[in-house]
């Protein structure tokens, strides 16, 4: 019922040409899976027009999504980018609280709920992300911290938009480090989300609602991931940023 979203993550990474030459390369393989796997590409934003420009014309089962956004409509916020800004790009999601963003950036929980509460009020769906230090997961704290994560994310969310929201479980311990949670971990952590969605809005939502793993998901190790229940598919960093990485992710969806 769910459809296995598989998302790459490209970071800091291509330039507009560059981005524009991948996506142009993953438009077979995502065309080939499109029935099993809805395969979502967030390049930086000096590259969402190339990317778009090649999206729009092959009509290709690729969606666009942006890795972040500024809540406001227009204004003077040197640096920042404006919802309107990315819908005008046909971008139909947006990462928000990245690891990396509230790490390196400062984004609190707050900031984090603000921006999804505006994704959603441009009618692009939020990729919400969650997940624990390995300090915390080692003092046994990661069920609460992500509880905590989870219910500020989605505090004024409305039961309407949440039924189409995605969120991403990436713990830190295992982005860019090579060492990935096992499947069992993250499966339970991913159903530890679906039941607090449940909680916060009920079952129905929880049903609805896509959770991602994330932290070193590579050809190997996706179809693992894939087969947990609770886990609808992979937001994918280094191992997105090259069609042959990518691709066997797309294709370990197929049912
Ligand atoms: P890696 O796949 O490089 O570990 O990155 C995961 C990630 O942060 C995706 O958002």
């Amino acid at each position: 019922m769910r459809k296995t979203m598989v998302a790459g993550n490209w970071k800091m990474f291509k330039t507009a040409g560059e981005a524009a030459i991948l996506v142009q390369n993953l438009e077979d393989v995502a065309r080939e899976c499109s029935g099993d796997a809805e395969t979502v590409v967030a390049p930086p934003f000096t590259a969402l027009h190339s990317v778009s420009t090649v999206l729009a014309l092959d009509h290709p089962p690729i969606k666009l999504a942006a890795q972040d956004m500024f809540w406001e409509e227009e204004g003077a916020y040197t640096g920042e980018v404006a919802p309107r800004m990315l819908t005008d790009l046909g971008v139909a999601y947006v990462i928000v609280g990245h690891s990396e963003r509230r790490q390196y950036f400062g984004e609190s929980d707050e900031v984090v709920n603000r921006k999804a509460r505006a994704v959603f009020a441009h009618a692009m769906t939020p990729i919400l992300c969650c997940g624990e230090t390995l300090e915390t997961r080692e003092a046994d704290r990661t069920a609460d911290f992500i509880a905590g994560q989870i219910r500020a994310g989605l505090a004024g969310i409305t039961e309407a938009d949440a039924t189409d929201l995605v969120i991403a479980y990436e713990p830190i311990w295992a982005i860019g480090t090579g060492k990935t949670a096992t499947p069992e971990m993250a499966e339970e952590v991913c159903a530890h989300i679906r039941a607090l969605v449940a909680e916060v809005f009920d079952d129905v939502v929880a049903e609805r609602v896509r959770i991602l793993y994330g932290g070193s998901v590579k050809p190997e190790n996706a179809a693992l991931f894939f087969a947990q229940p609770d886990i609808d598919g992979a937001l994918v960093g280094g191992a997105a940023l090259t069609a042959e990485a990518f691709a066997p992710i797309i294709k370990a969806a197929r049912a």
